[in-house]
């Protein structure tokens, strides 16, 4: 039994995952303790390299089931080496996407099958699931305006994907969650920053008690 609980931030490019989350583990670390804030892909040194191969623009070639093995990849060293260590010391960890990113990605919108790709994750991490994910939900042409608004923003190939996409990773993402209702909570995405960060926040502290 792990004594800490592995919270996941799910959804499309331009969501809020990254900007809400740090605003939350702020406001968690008055609560509890141990906080760790990781991501995926990434999180650790092999893994971040990993990252690099995935995502760079130039990588125009990889396909598809090569992507998902590398995300699977990337995820075991991270789970092993850094979240799953934290969540025997009790550690609350907060992952910047995780394994239903994989499934929404690469099983329903790439079209390799939720399930094959959740064979892959389970030879590569086994059966665990996050004890809770916040699904930021949103059209994917608002999550899109907003990181072309954004320069500072690293440019990546997953961006370049058309908006038809898009809208399947957000059709993938709700069909996972209407399939796992007690794991995760849909979060209207689409209002003002303060308000969807008080509404992750009401999602949290109700499963946190
Ligand atoms: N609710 C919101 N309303 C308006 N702008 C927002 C909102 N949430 C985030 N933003 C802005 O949108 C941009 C993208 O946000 P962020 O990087 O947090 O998204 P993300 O879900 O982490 O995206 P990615 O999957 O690409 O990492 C940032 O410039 C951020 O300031
Ligand atoms: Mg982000």
């Amino acid at each position: 039994m792990l004594d800490g609980k592995l919270i996941t931030f799910e959804g499309p490019e331009g969501a809020g995952k990254t900007t809400v989350l740090a605003i939350i583990a702020q406001r968690l670390k008055e609560k509890y303790k141990a906080i760790l804030v990781t991501r995926e892909p990434g999180g650790i040194t092999i893994s971040e390299k990993i990252r690099d191969i995935i995502l760079n623009p130039d990588h125009i070639e990889m396909n598809e089931h090569t992507e998902a093995l590398l995300y699977a990849a990337a995820r075991s060293q991270h789970y092993f080496e850094k979240i799953e260590p934290s969540l025997k010391e009790g550690t609350l960890v907060l992952c910047d996407r995780f394994i239903d990113s994989s499934l929404a990605y690469q099983g329903y919108a790439r079209g390799l099958g939720i399930d094959n790709v959740r064979k892959i994750n389970s030879f590569a991490i086994g059966d665990k699931l996050p004890d809770i994910t916040i699904l930021f939900d949103l059209p994917p042409e608002i999550g899109l305006s907003r990181i072309t608004a954004n320069q500072e923003r690293e440019n990546n190939r997953l961006d370049q994907e058309h908006l038809a996409f898009h809208q399947k990773v957000r059709e993938g993402y709700l069909q996972l969650a209407s399939k796992d209702k007690e794991r995760i909570v849909i979060i209207d995405a689409n209002q003002e920053i303060t308000k969807v960060v008080e509404d992750v926040w009401q999602a949290l502290l109700k499963k946190l008690i």
